[in-house]
């Protein structure tokens, strides 16, 4: 993104070891929402990023939604809440993606995409894209376009910019 993203970022972001499970190392972005400057300086960076770029912003829950809802006031615009499976009322579409483990499924109400809307994906993470992936997959699904997908942190080590062919990807810290 910006070196001013970045460093809002690093500035508050909290690394626990061993967590969730050992040999994982947890990147926390919690401290950065507590810190109502800095969050607010995040959400002012990204505005002015994407201003005029994008017509919706689609949050990926859980911890895109924290990123979606402030950047789409921010812009004027409308969020849309792609979701895990079974908490949106129908009708909704979904996607299956792979985990390390199974499989999930994401979904969204159709009626909140319109045909030929500039959609950027936002989350916290890029991990290895599945996530991602399946989000671009029911954006265009509805006819929409996908501007970009955004995150704080990518973990480059597990590839996930390869699940996103042709796409801008952009990312606030890689490491
Ligand atoms: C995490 C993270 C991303 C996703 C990245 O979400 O918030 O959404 O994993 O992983 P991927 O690139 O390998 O798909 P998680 O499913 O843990 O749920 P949460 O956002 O509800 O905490
Ligand atoms: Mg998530």
């Amino acid at each position: 993104l910006n070196a001013r993203i970045g460093q809002v970022i690093l500035d508050n972001l909290r690394e626990i070891p061993d967590f969730p499970e050992p040999g994982v190392l947890f990147r926390d972005i919690t401290p950065l929402l507590a810190n109502g400057e800095a969050f607010g300086k995040l959400i002012d960076e990204l505005a002015e990023h994407y201003r005029g770029k994008i017509d919706a912003v689609a949050g990926l829950e859980s911890r895109g939604f924290i990123l979606a809802a402030p950047l789409a006031v921010k812009l004027g615009l409308g969020m849309i809440t792609i979701r895990k499976a079974g908490k949106l009322p129908g009708p909704v579409i979904g996607v299956d993606y792979e985990l390390e483990y199974g499989t999930a499924r994401m979904e969204v109400r159709p009626e909140a995409i319109h045909e030929g809307q500039r959609v950027l994906i936002i989350d916290d993470v890029l991990a290895t894209g599945g996530t991602a992936a399946a989000a671009v997959e029911l954006v265009r699904a509805l006819g929409a376009e996908v501007a970009g997908v955004t995150v704080l942190l990518e973990l480059a080590g597990l590839n996930g910019r390869d699940r996103l062919p042709g796409l801008l990807v952009e990312s606030g810290v890689t490491f």
